[in-house]
């Protein structure tokens, strides 16, 4: 089989060295891919966002599978439009990656179908929100409709900090059309978790939880990123609480789905708050996550590529889908700066890193050249240990990011020390 992956992340490094093991592949493409991704697969310099080169590469290269990965091309209709030419594909339709693309739709459908999330308004006049944000007893979250890179989030503590966020949306456009309306939502406490998923539209597999750290310092400080490191299982999500959400949020969302006319294939995100009042949906991402992928994908026992066919055929409920009683601990490598400005282009020491037993260094940005790896995103390494369990995996993964460096790296130490 020829294989294409669209993306070019840690994420999609993971999910092409898992499919690279499946013995029915013959040839893998990555578009674009990146540094770590070129050890198994060619990379070809096409953005992830090009639907139109994407899908006529598909066609001149006999695609048998494309796995679309990251949100901007599930949101563009990639999956409807590769589909339309006969390519078979992993990730939902346009009309079911909405459940991502916009915040307030994704509101509506739990309001609907009585998914339980947080109590929220939504707004597309500036004067409005703030009146509204005045009144409000803080803290309270205030996010972007649309798509913004994972930074369209803001956790106010005080009005002065909600002024701030309303204004970069509404006026400043910090995230474009993305800003243009917004949600003002009450702010759950409790532990996070995030459950990925396998659905197929009518069956759902639920993959071992996770929790990510997405503030960028130690101590969950400082601005959100798009996630600095996951531990995976997440301790906190018993199987008391799996099985309450199976029933309250898991299946019901898959089930409104359907009946909205936007089945949803693929992999469905659920970032969840164990609140007092039981676990609550804090957003869906309609894809894996990253870095939480790189933490999950590892554990992983069935195979992948199996279980993504599977998913595509409607078949999920025939197909095992296995997991290691193991842990996994993953810290990302940042450049400095991230998720700020932050410069790129040098070059990456891995030292001994890749030798310890159960350790992988994903590349999320990284460019191959002529043999040397060189930092070309802010998000640059994603460092992974399985082990036994949480404690030695944590010990390997941190021993693992100890022999790593690059100019200005830097990444939190506290991944994973509950
Ligand atoms: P999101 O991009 O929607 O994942 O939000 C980023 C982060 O903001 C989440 O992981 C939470 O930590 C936080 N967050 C989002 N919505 C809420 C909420 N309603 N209450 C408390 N925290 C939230
Ligand atoms: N790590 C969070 C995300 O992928 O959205």
């Amino acid at each position: 089989m020829n294989i294409m992956i669209i993306g070019g992340g840690g994420r999609e490094h993971v999910i092409t060295k898992l499919i690279a093991r499946n013995q029915n592949v013959s040839k893998i493409y990555a578009l674009p891919g990146n540094g770590g991704i070129s050890k198994f697969a060619e990379c070809v310099k096409i953005s992830a966002e090009d639907i139109d080169t994407i899908t006529s590469f598909a066609k001149t290269h006999e695609i048998d599978f494309a796995v679309v990965a990251p949100d901007d091309p599930l949101a563009l209709g990639a999956v409807d439009r590769l589909e339309a030419e006969g390519v078979k594909c992993f990730g939902p339709s346009k009309n079911a990656a909405l459940i991502e693309g916009s915040k307030v739709f994704a509101k509506e459908l739990m309001t609907k179908y009585n998914i339980p999330t947080a109590k929220y308004e939504v707004f597309t006049e500036l004067d409005k929100a703030l009146s509204y944000a005045a009144l409000s007893d803080c803290p309270i979250v205030i996010k972007a409709d649309g798509l913004a890179k994972g930074k369209g989030v803001t956790v106010a503590e005080n009005f002065q900090q909600a002024r701030e966020a309303i204004m970069s949306c509404m006026k400043d456009k910090a995230f474009g059309h993305s800003g243009e309306r917004i949600l003002i939502e009450e702010c759950l406490t409790g532990k996070e978790v995030t459950v990925l998923a396998f659905t197929d539209g009518k069956t759902i597999v639920p993959m071992v939880s996770s929790m990510d750290h997405k503030r960028a310092y130690d101590g969950n400080k400082g601005p959100n990123t798009g996630g600095m490191g996951v531990i995976a299982p997440n301790p906190y999500y018993t199987q008391t609480i799996a099985d309450e959400c199976m029933r309250t949020i898991f299946l019901p969302t898959v089930e409104a789905m359907k009946k909205e006319g936007r089945m949803f294939k693929g992999c469905l995100y659920f970032g969840l708050m164990l609140t007092d009042k039981g676990p609550k949906v804090i957003e869906y991402n309609c894809r894996f996550g990253d870095p939480e992928a790189e933490a999950v994908l590892p554990l992983m026992e069935s195979d992948l590529l199996d279980v993504m066919i599977a998913v595509r055929d409607e078949r999920l409920a025939d197909v095992p889908v296995k997991f290691k009683e193991k842990a996994s601990c993953c810290v990302v490598c940042a450049s400095s700066g991230y998720p700020g400005t932050y410069l790129t282009g040098y070059p990456i020491d891995f030292g001994n890193a890749e030798e310890i037993e159960g350790v992988d260094v994903f590349h999320a940005g990284t460019k191959n050249e002529e043999g040397k790896y060189y930092t070309s995103g802010g998000r640059v390494l994603a460092v992974n240990a399985v082990s036994s369990d949480l404690e030695s995996a944590r010990e390997k993964a941190y021993e693992a990011v100890k022999c790593i460096n690059f100019e200005g790296m830097r990444y939190r130490t506290d991944i994973g020390s509950l």
